[in-house]
């Protein structure tokens, strides 16, 4: 018998990259899965794979979510019990970044997680039983240089996590707050110099995040951090704001730099 043997799980943003690697996970463990992904051939491809279903679509608009888990319960015989929120977008860029790009940022990293507990909390306040795996960043409690709809929305999703653990960790809610710094995925390709700079040295593979996630769940924690230094870096961001800004300016810095 697997840890999560015939959990009913969907996973959302499932057709590669970290999501990918927790749908592998989680079904070696005797998972029920369902494998979402706006790209239909990837979720396809990854249920296969595992002999889950796919549902694609949109894990972020008010109608995807709605339609995800509602074929999700169908495909899974029951409620759902764990429900992966990992789909986001890395938008980069500042101030200037085109309202597209932040409303998107807004949409995918924050409103696809407050519309899935919409959806879900009232099952499971019922049953008194659900679980929320949030895949976060370390940009939701630290910043990532060069993308302040990135830094701003992941920030949002976590404070959303830590407000649905504290208000229903009493109802037999569990919430989890993935945290990772640099991932190799398409993703991390595409975060051009400043993951190139920040990001890539430190990189790990997407299975070494789902262990992690295996074993926060296990351990019943709410911040799981794949990359242990992580919880440092948040602790002095904590305590001496300006020292920490400064070390990240130097990164800012070094980055500009590097393009001149
Ligand atoms: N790769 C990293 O370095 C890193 C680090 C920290 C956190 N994260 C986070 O991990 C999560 C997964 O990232 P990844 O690195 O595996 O990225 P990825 O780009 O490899 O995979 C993300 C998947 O999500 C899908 N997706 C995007 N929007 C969607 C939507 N609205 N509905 C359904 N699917 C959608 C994409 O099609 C893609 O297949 C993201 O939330 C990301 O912000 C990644």
């Amino acid at each position: 018998m697997g840890a999560h043997q015939d959990t009913r799980i969907v996973v959302t943003g499932a057709g590669r990259g970290i999501g990918a690697a927790l749908a592998r996970r989680f079904a070696a463990e005797g998972a029920r899965l369902v494998v979402n992904d706006l790209d239909a051939d990837a979720a396809r491809a990854v249920a296969d794979e595992l002999g889950a279903v796919a549902v694609p679509g949109d894990a972020a608009s008010e109608h995807g979510v709605g339609e995800l888990i509602s074929k999700a319960r169908t495909a899974l015989d029951g409620p759902v019990d764990v429900y992966c929120a990992n789909a986001g977008v890395p938008t980069g860029g500042g101030p200037e970044a085109p309202e597209a790009d932040w409303a998107q940022a807004w949409e995918v990293n924050v409103m696809a997680h407050v519309r899935a507990a919409r959806a879900l909390l009232p099952e499971w306040l019922e049953r008194g039983q659900g679980r929320f795996v949030s895949t976060v960043s370390a940009a939701g409690l630290l910043t990532m240089i060069g993308a302040a709809p990135y830094s701003v929305t992941k920030h949002g999703a976590f404070a959303f996590a830590e407000w649905l653990s504290l208000t229903y960790r009493h109802r037999g809610i569990h919430v989890h707050a993935v945290c990772p710094q640099g991932v190799r995925t398409d993703m991390l390709d595409g975060t051009g110099a400043a993951g190139q700079l920040v990001l890539t040295p430190t990189a790990i593979e997407p299975e070494k995040v789902a262990d992690a996630v295996l074993a926060g769940i296990a351990d019943e924690r709410f911040l799981i951090l794949p990359h242990p230094e992580v919880a440092e870096f948040y602790a002095n961001r904590a305590s001496e704001p300006d020292r920490w800004l400064g070390g990240m300016n130097k990164l800012q810095r070094r980055l500009e730099d590097g393009k001149a």
